[in-house]
């Protein structure tokens, strides 16, 4: 893979707008691969709402002017954070409000010297392809999570997947059999999440008007449901969007650029992981959003220190109250090292780092399954439970923490899974399955690779 080569030797005259869903899980994807674009000598313009600007952190090795991605602002109506806790009216109202920023930015750029050719849109904003199309722009939409489920989704909203599911298993064309609690969350509960379930349902409603359907997947990854999708849209893998100096050991030395919704309180976390030995660490987080019980929270620190290992655990300051306090007193706790955030790619790249407890969000998934990383799944809700599916049954990558009464996993449930990856023969098997899909991802963003075509196919596109 040679980036650095692509910036130099090839340049374009074409100009993108990418245009994230506000939160953390979907504007990482989104940046990484305006990043990509840009070592195709494409224009990248990110496009984040007002609130999240004024939130942002950059985590910089690099300097903002080395990324060559302009940063605009369009406003979702809630500039000073969100008022409502309605999903449903948050959309409406950034539909309304979004048309018409959107808009104006469009108009904007196109007095500028490169005036834009494309909008590539999160999928939970389809009304964005509206106005791409009102200008007679590229309309790409852009799918943070998986083929599968999406391929869930698509069911529901043809109604070809009748809800509530009554029967014990979901069968779907390309994808293994889901029990109803593999299903995603919106599907099995959909009257839990009424908002979320309009969202993914809704992603659909105008997608044979767009003119290529970008995943952050890779072909090698999902490759029945790619090709089965492929009958329907003008699908595009792209991924995984894990930046190339992760991926690539000759550009260690490179500079990286991230953008984060929290600030970490400190930065500790890597001298920490540098004094471990190798492969001693199991690293946890729950991603951006998940809000995770107090009893659950608890039966995981006394997991932890029952397995007897060093553990990094990422507890975001909303949940820092629900952690055992009695655990803390005991000496036993000091193998533990607690940060509210932490710069996750650097993390899962460490050589110290042996698994990772993870949620399941696809981002963590993706990020962990290209840096060879063994999973201990317990997810929580949206697309993770049907990731976590994938993770043990597919993709043999890790293995599921399973619940126990009430919905928690125990305690002697999280310890057995860490030390069987930790230490145990199916985690031998396991780790070896993650380094050949390491390697696949690798291969698929290297250049000449399934991902990197289709890039420039989709930048081969905007020029003709
Ligand atoms: C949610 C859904 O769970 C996920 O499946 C969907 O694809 C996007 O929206 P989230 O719950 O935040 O995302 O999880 P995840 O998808 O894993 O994204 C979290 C991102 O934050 C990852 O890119 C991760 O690297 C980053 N992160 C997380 C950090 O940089 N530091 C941290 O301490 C924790």
């Amino acid at each position: 893979m040679d980036h650095q080569k692509d910036i130099r030797s090839s340049y374009n005259n074409s100009h993108v707008l990418l245009l994230p869903y506000p939160t953390q899980g979907h504007i990482n994807p989104i940046l990484q691969f305006a990043k990509r674009l840009v070592s195709k000598g494409t224009k990248a313009t990110l496009a984040t709402t007002t609130f999240v600007h004024n939130s942002m952190h950059a985590t910089a090795t690099a300097p903002a002017s080395n990324l060559n991605i302009d940063f605009e602002t369009i406003s979702d109506g809630y500039d000073r954070g969100r008022s409502t806790t309605e999903i449903k009216v948050y959309l409406q109202t950034f539909r309304h409000v979004g048309s018409r920023t959107l808009a104006e930015l469009i108009m904007r750029l196109r007095d500028s010297s490169r005036p834009v050719d494309a909008v590539v849109y999160d999928a939970f904003l389809p009304w964005a392809l509206d106005v791409a199309k009102d200008f007679g722009l590229v309309g790409a939409v852009f799918f943070t999570q998986s083929l599968a489920v999406n391929t869930v989704y698509y069911h529901v909203h043809k109604g070809l997947l009748r809800l509530p599911l009554s029967d014990k298993t979901v069968s779907l064309p390309t994808l293994p059999p889901l029990e109803i609690s593999e299903t995603p969350s919106f599907v099995y509960s959909p009257e839990s999440y009424p908002g979320f379930y309009y969202m993914v349902v809704n992603q659909f409603s105008n997608i044979d008007r767009a003119d290529l359907v970008l995943f952050n997947s890779f072909h090698e990854l999902e490759n029945k449901t790619v090709e089965w999708m492929e009958k329907l849209w003008p699908v595009k893998t792209i991924g995984p969007t894990v930046p190339s100096i992760y991926l690539d050991e000759r550009l260690e030395n490179d500079k990286d650029y991230n953008i984060n919704l929290w600030k970490p309180k400190d930065d500790t976390c890597i001298s920490w992981l540098n004094d471990k030995s190798f492969g001693t660490v199991v690293y946890v987080s729950f991603g951006s959003l998940s809000a995770i019980e107090a009893e659950q929270m608890r039966e995981l620190a006394w997991g932890l220190k029952r397995s007897n290992h060093y553990f990094l655990w990422v507890v975001r300051e909303s949940e820092e109250t629900k952690l055992p306090l009695e655990l803390f007193k005991q000496e036993a706790f000091e193998k533990g090292l607690i940060v509210n955030w932490c710069p996750q790619l650097a993390v899962l790249a460490h050589k110290s780092v042996g698994c990772f407890v993870t949620h399941c969000g696809f981002n963590s998934t993706l990020e962990a399954l290209s840096l060879g990383v063994p999973l201990v799944a317990m997810p929580q809700w949206t697309d993770q439970t049907t990731n976590a599916k994938y993770v043990e049954d597919v993709w043999g990558v890790g293995i599921r923490a399973r619940p126990g009464e009430n919905g928690i996993v125990r305690r002697e449930v999280v310890e057995n899974c860490i030390k069987e990856l930790m230490e145990g023969e199916k985690g031998k098997e396991i780790k070896k399955n993650v380094i050949k899909w390491r390697d696949l991802a690798r291969e698929a963003v290297s250049q000449g690779g399934s991902s990197d075509k289709n890039i420039d196919e989709f930048v081969a596109k905007l020029s003709s």
